[in-house]
């Protein structure tokens, strides 16, 4: 008996998951074990969930993040592969359960499949979503080859000029991405610093930059977050496209920009 026999509609957000991590190593942005997904799922745990035994000793989460306590998350599992969660989501990832400290979390289903490295930054911005009372239920860590390629050209180390040319490749990644793309510096993976910085540009971006090493972004569900990340990425492509084509893309100009901001009536802060 697996978890996901509780309860259809929690079955589904996890099929989704598995349809994303498809999606992933498809586009090559998921080598080996490459990116890591979170969604919250608390909305779906039935009275038997509370009394699953946990699988694990409490694992420390590294800090201490109040909004999380008792709640229950689906976690990509570390060293896992995104192909193979794409079969078998449950074999390739677990559910945890955050313990009543707020700073431990356990594995309580299906099997004691050890959450991902980049937890902390997953848990952090899962914690900032609650608090600021955000719809926001999934994170996605991926490596999209053109951004990420993109990171390592000196004069797009800054959100403003890595957003403002992405935006300018075609009208709809602006009405698509009409946050824009953060910026963090080179961090340590894993690290407790990577996730500060991370939700430091989460509060003002869905998608930020994680430079020379892949992105990270929020969605109401895994799908939007993905769909913000592939429509960004499409932009790269654009980019390159055209620089190899022999000159500099020329860009939509800023009239038209702001145009399409207008005329569709694009959100400045995230809707929910
Ligand atoms: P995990 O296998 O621990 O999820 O790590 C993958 C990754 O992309 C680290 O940044
Ligand atoms: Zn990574």
């Amino acid at each position: 008996m697996s978890i996901l026999d509780t309860n259809k509609e929690f079955a589904y957000v996890i099929a989704q998951v598995a349809e994303v991590a498809g999606y992933i190593w498809q586009k090559g942005w998921g080598e080996r074990n490459g990116g890591n997904i979170t969604v919250r799922v608390t909305e779906f745990a039935t009275p038997q969930w509370a009394s699953m035994p946990a699988l694990s000793e409490p694992i420390a989460i590294g800090t201490t993040l109040p909004m999380l306590k008792g709640h229950y998350f689906y976690a990509k599992g570390t060293q896992k592969r995104m192909r193979d969660l794409a079969r078998d989501p449950m074999g390739n990832g677990a559910i945890i359960r955050i313990t009543d400290d707020a700073a431990h979390y356990e594995i309580i289903a299906d099997n004691p499949v050890m959450p991902t490295s980049e937890l902390p930054s997953h848990l952090m911005v899962q914690n900032y979503l609650l608090e600021s009372g955000s719809c926001y239920k999934a994170t996605l860590h991926t490596h999209p080859i053109e951004l990420v390629a993109m990171s390592h050209l000196p004069r797009f180390k800054a959100s403003q000029s890595m957003t403002r040319t992405l935006w300018s490749m075609i009208p709809e990644t602006l009405a698509f991405a009409p946050l824009g793309i953060g910026w963090v510096p080179y961090e340590v993976p894993g690290s407790m610093e990577l996730a500060q910085a991370t939700l430091k540009q989460i509060q003002h971006y869905d998608v930020t930059m994680w430079e020379k090493h892949g992105v990270f972004a929020v969605g109401q569900d895994i799908m939007d977050a993905f769909d913000q990340v592939d429509v960004l990425n499409k932009a790269a492509i654009i980019f390159m496209s055209a620089r190899a084509m022999g000159g500099e893309p020329e860009g939509l100009s800023d009239q038209a920009m702001k145009d399409v901001q207008e005329i569709f009536h694009l959100p400045k802060s995230r809707p929910c």
